[in-house]
């Protein structure tokens, strides 16, 4: 079956679609003291959990969402100059890499499927390539796009800003896209925010953050790359900050405000965070990722009373020897819960440091693409910080997610007083099926994350879908002691399988694992057979975008691990190594340890939306988001199952919840569609 790709003129339908769902996020808000973790009702078929105005909302996009995206019928917005079909037919140019020589990190997946040649050539269909489509993650109509810029709240609307190339499906000619929503999940495309018309950002228009100030002014710090390739940072800030939608930017006179200082490379400067300030002092600071000569990581700190003028010395807030380029740097306090501060809220970035605050510094590495944070103490006079424990340092400890994810941002919503986390989940599949689809990459957002320091251990942070999106919970089912005997593979009848919330507890048969007296040191997710590596205790949890026979899977698990000395260590990983049967696609295990306190269940959340598959263990202490690009497992293909390859251990999986979830509304804006 091959479904119809839709006409383009669908994505100029909002003067059809009138209605905008105006979720009030207040409503949304999360139940007391449930940091935005509800637990969902136990009965056997679920209701979707909504106010009465909020079932009306849902009516509306069901209606708004049959006519586009409902039974496989997905928009597909086709690269310039015809459709998907069309464009197989062109030649397409391919280059090895990206962005490097431009002076950014790796921007293709060529490196990583072995350069040009490893263009296998498999034989995607236009059915394949349009299922890929996401339903409920933000995509802008058509092309390239990489980091969340300047997330912010403003009158009414969450604002996105984001890395976007106007004119092709690979990275270069990056603009500042931006789109605007009411509630974090359904989202309205405006114009483009800022285009790189001056000198010193003829080179791209790249990263930055927004900070409100007080007295309510809105100012956007960026880097520019310019006519030279040297890295600059800009200010912009709104023409008419008493527009809602902050349509219009306009660049300062004073720009660049800040050129790279001594002993910095010109082409290692960029993406300024969130200004913050201190008690007792007037002046801003502002942080912005580097490295320095020797190959270690830097975050460097400026401080500022206009955003035009800078102390020309800025503190080097830390340093971590061999991580290389950070980039995308963020800086935010957390509440430890035993202070001030409750321990279910965020913190606004600029909360004071003392007791119940720690801080995060969070850096994306450029040599691996991967973004590693870290908790610790920030000393306001000096402008450093020092992390808890050394050993998890930032660059070289613990990560956001072990998946596919980079150059992530954070932000403070003063509406429900929560830090939300968005990030880039770019593509690995081959630049030349992204121009054959015509667009690249998503967002965890819709679907961002709030992000909370887990009161529990102390020692990392909680990462959970932003409550919304339970808001677009539709029918669900649920399955209770469902035992899995070794080697078991138990399929669940959820109906379509491509959108999906899914909430599963496992436990293990203690006695089994006590009896198992070997141990298993030197355990790794990434350098595993996945799950087909039958360990004693493991792997058991789920597979998603499965189809019938199996032939492609994902497969979301446990493993557990004994050490010489008898102790257990529980393992979170993901396997896409039978994702697909395509060919020219990067293909990985991935994961980590997560904390398991005595008396907990193994629990998993899984996000499904066609080719992302979202996880989230025990609560949100490791995280791991896959692109997967099934041929087989798609539309009414598409299964989910229970499985336990573990050779000696029982499990129960005592609870799985599954909903479908409905799509969200992302068109363009029109004024009538206020
Ligand atoms: C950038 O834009 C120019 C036209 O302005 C175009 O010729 C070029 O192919 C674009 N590059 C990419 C990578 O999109
Ligand atoms: C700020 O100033 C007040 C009054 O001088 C003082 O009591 C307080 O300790 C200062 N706070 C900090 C963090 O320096
Ligand atoms: C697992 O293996 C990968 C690839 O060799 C390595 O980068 C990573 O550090 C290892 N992880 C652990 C926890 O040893
Ligand atoms: C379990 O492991 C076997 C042997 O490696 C493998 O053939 C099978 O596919 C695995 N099961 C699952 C669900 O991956
Ligand atoms: C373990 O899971 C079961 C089933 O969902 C639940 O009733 C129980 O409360 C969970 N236990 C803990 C400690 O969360």
């Amino acid at each position: 079956m091959i479904p119809p790709v839709a006409d383009p003129a669908m994505l100029e339908g909002a003067a059809r679609s009138p209605l905008l769902p105006a979720t009030d996020p207040r409503r949304a808000a999360a139940p007391a003291g449930g940091a935005g973790q509800r637990r969902p009702s136990s009965s056997t078929v679920l209701p979707a959990v909504v106010s009465a105005v909020l079932l009306l909302v849902l009516a509306v996009v069901t209606i708004l969402a049959s006519q586009h995206v409902d039974n496989g019928q997905r928009v597909v917005m086709p690269p310039a100059g015809g459709d998907v079909a069309a464009a197989a037919g062109r030649v397409v140019e391919v280059a090895a890499t990206r962005g490097v020589a431009e002076g950014v990190s790796e921007k293709s997946t060529a490196p990583l499927l072995g350069g040009a040649g490893a263009l296998r050539d498999y034989s995607w269909t236009n059915a394949m390539l349009a299922w890929q489509r996401t339903a409920f993650h933000f995509q802008p109509p058509k092309n390239w796009m990489n980091d969340p810029n300047g997330p912010l709240y403003h009158k009414g609307w969450y604002h996105l800003f984001y890395q976007w190339n106007p004119h092709s499906a690979v990275w270069g000619n990056i603009t500042w896209g931006h789109a605007v929503s009411r509630d974090l999940v359904h989202w309205l495309h405006l114009p483009l925010a800022m285009v790189p018309d001056h000198w010193y950002d003829a080179n791209g228009v790249w990263s930055g953050s927004a900070t409100r100030l007080p007295d309510g002014r809105i100012v956007m710090l960026y880097t520019g790359s310019t006519a030279d390739s040297v890295q600059v940072q800009n200010l912009a800030e709104p023409a008419d900050p008493s527009d809602p939608l902050l349509r219009e930017w306009v660049k300062s006179d004073a720009n660049p405000v800040l050129v790279p200082p001594p002993g910095i490379g010109l082409k290692d400067f960029r993406d300024p965070t969130t200004a913050w300030r201190v008690p007792n002092d007037t002046a801003w600071r502002v942080a912005i990722g580097s490295k320095d000569r020797s190959h270690a990581g830097l975050a460097l700190v400026y401080r500022t009373e206009d955003f035009v003028r800078y102390d020309p010395d800025p503190a080097l807030m830390h340093v971590v020897p061999g991580t290389g380029m950070w980039e995308c740097v963020d800086f935010y306090p957390v509440a430890t819960g035993s202070g001030g501060a409750g321990e279910n809220s965020g913190l606004e970035t600029s909360a004071p440091p003392g007791p119940g605050v720690k801080h995060v510094v969070k850096a994306s590495l450029d040599d691996d693409k991967h973004d590693y944070y870290a908790i610790g103490t920030y000393d306001a006079a000096a402008d450093t910080w020092t992390p808890d424990d050394t050993v998890n340092d930032v660059g070289i400890g613990l990560r956001y997610d072990y998946g596919k994810f980079y150059a992530s941002k954070t932000f403070y919503d003063p509406v429900l007083r929560r830090r939300v986390l968005w990030g880039w989940v770019g593509e690995t599949d081959s630049e030349r099926a992204d121009i054959l689809k015509g667009w690249a990459s998503l967002q965890i957002g819709s679907i961002p994350r709030t992000v909370l320091l887990d009161t529990k251990t102390g020692s990392n942070l909680l990462q959970w879908p932003v409550v919304e999106v339970e808001n677009l919970r539709m029918s669900g089912k649920s399955f209770g002691g469902v035992a899995l005997g070794h080697g078991s593979v138990v399929p669940l009848d959820v109906g379509k399988a491509t959108q999906l919330d899914i909430e599963a507890e496992f436990e293990v048969d203690a006695a089994a694992v006590e009896a198992v007296t070997e141990a298993e040191v030197g355990f790794n997710c990434s350098t595993s057979a996945g799950a087909a590596g039958r360990g004693m205790l493991g792997p058991f949890g789920l597979l998603v975008l499965a189809d019938e026979d199996r032939s492609e899977q994902t497969a979301v698990y446990f493993y557990l691990v004994k050490g010489t000395d008898g102790s257990l260590k529980t393992f979170f990983c993901q396997d896409e190594l039978r994702g697909s049967k395509a060919n020219d696609l990067v293909k990985r295990v991935y994961g980590s340890v997560v904390p398991v306190l005595n008396g907990e269940n193994l629990s998993v959340r899984i996000l499904v939306d066609h080719s992302i598959v979202e996880s989230f263990a025990q609560g949100g202490r490791t995280c791991i988001t896959s692109r997967v690009y099934p041929t087989r497992a798609i539309y009414d293909s598409a299964r989910v199952f229970l499985f336990n390859n573990a050779t000696n251990v029982h499990v129960t999986a005592k609870s799985v919840k599954i909903w479908q979830l409905n799509s969200a509304y992302i068109r363009p804006y029109s004024a009538s569609s206020l």
